[in-house]
């Protein structure tokens, strides 16, 4: 028996990203994004299947721009898990949306679709699943999809724990909403320390986003350009990499 404290995880920054680091450094870019994030970017896009990536400092702003961009505003509902990190409700109760809580379901751990079905009133406007460590609702994504579409509401994909999961139909989890986020926080698949990326196929949800992190300017972006060089050369991305082929 000993005392010694079992941690759940540790993220693993090795020589590699400290050289990628330095390299970075040598590049230009103000240490901030740079030529690495655009590449880091389009490597998330082509990995998910996705038009777009962008990328953001963390998966709790990512959430907040989503429902930003994709047109939920103060005073409507939207439908949240109650098995989910504070991010998911604070997202959107960030700009004055309200968050609705809907039970899971116990072997998912996931949004119940009987029990979102009888939460929707006219003040919903969205519904944000999220995908718990890459699980997904027992009814399957086309339930909730089909279930927005009967409504008219929007599908955010809270997907900040499951990069690297698919859906039985082989889209990447976060694909099926307007708009998926992930985070790259400290416990997730691959870390930035802190980090979040939006995917979307739509030119006008990508257009808002990269104009509402940038206050409306078109160039230089937010995210920490060491934390993209960090993730780019993590050995940890590469098998996720390598499993999409
Ligand atoms: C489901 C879920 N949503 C959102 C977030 C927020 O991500 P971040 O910590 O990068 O802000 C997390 C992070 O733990 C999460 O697990």
């Amino acid at each position: 028996m000993t005392d010694e404290f079992i941690i759940q995880m540790r993220p693993w920054f090795g020589e590699e990203e400290k050289r990628a680091i330095c390299e970075y450094m040598d590049e230009g870019g103000f240490i901030t994004e740079f030529k690495r994030t655009e590449r880091f970017e389009q490597m998330i896009a082509e990995y998910t299947g996705a038009k777009y990536c962008i990328v953001v400092n963390n998966g709790t702003v990512s959430l907040t721009l989503a429902a930003m961009a994709s047109g939920i505003q103060a005073g409507d509902e939207v439908l949240i898990p109650n098995f989910t990190m504070i991010a998911t409700p604070n997202s959107v109760k960030m700009f004055g949306a309200v968050p609705v809580f809907v039970d899971v379901e116990p072997d998912t751990l996931c949004m119940d679709f009987e029990l979102a079905r009888k939460a929707i009133t006219r003040k919903t406007k969205a519904i944000m699943l999220v995908a718990a460590n890459g699980r997904y609702p027992k009814a399957g994504i086309a339930a909730f999809e089909a279930l927005a579409a009967e409504y008219g509401l929007l599908l955010v994909e809270d997907a900040a724990q499951s990069l690297g999961s698919r859906y039985p139909d082989g889209r990447h989890i976060g694909r099926a909403g307007i708009v998926g986020s992930f985070s790259f926080s400290a416990p997730k698949i691959i870390s930035t320390g802190q980090g979040g990326a939006l995917i979307t196929d739509d030119d006008g949800i990508a257009f808002k986003l990269r104009r509402l992190k940038d206050f409306g300017r078109t160039g230089a972006e937010t995210i920490s350009m060491i934390r993209s060089v960090i993730t780019l050369s993590s050995p940890s991305f590469k098998p996720v990499l390598v499993s999409s082929r």
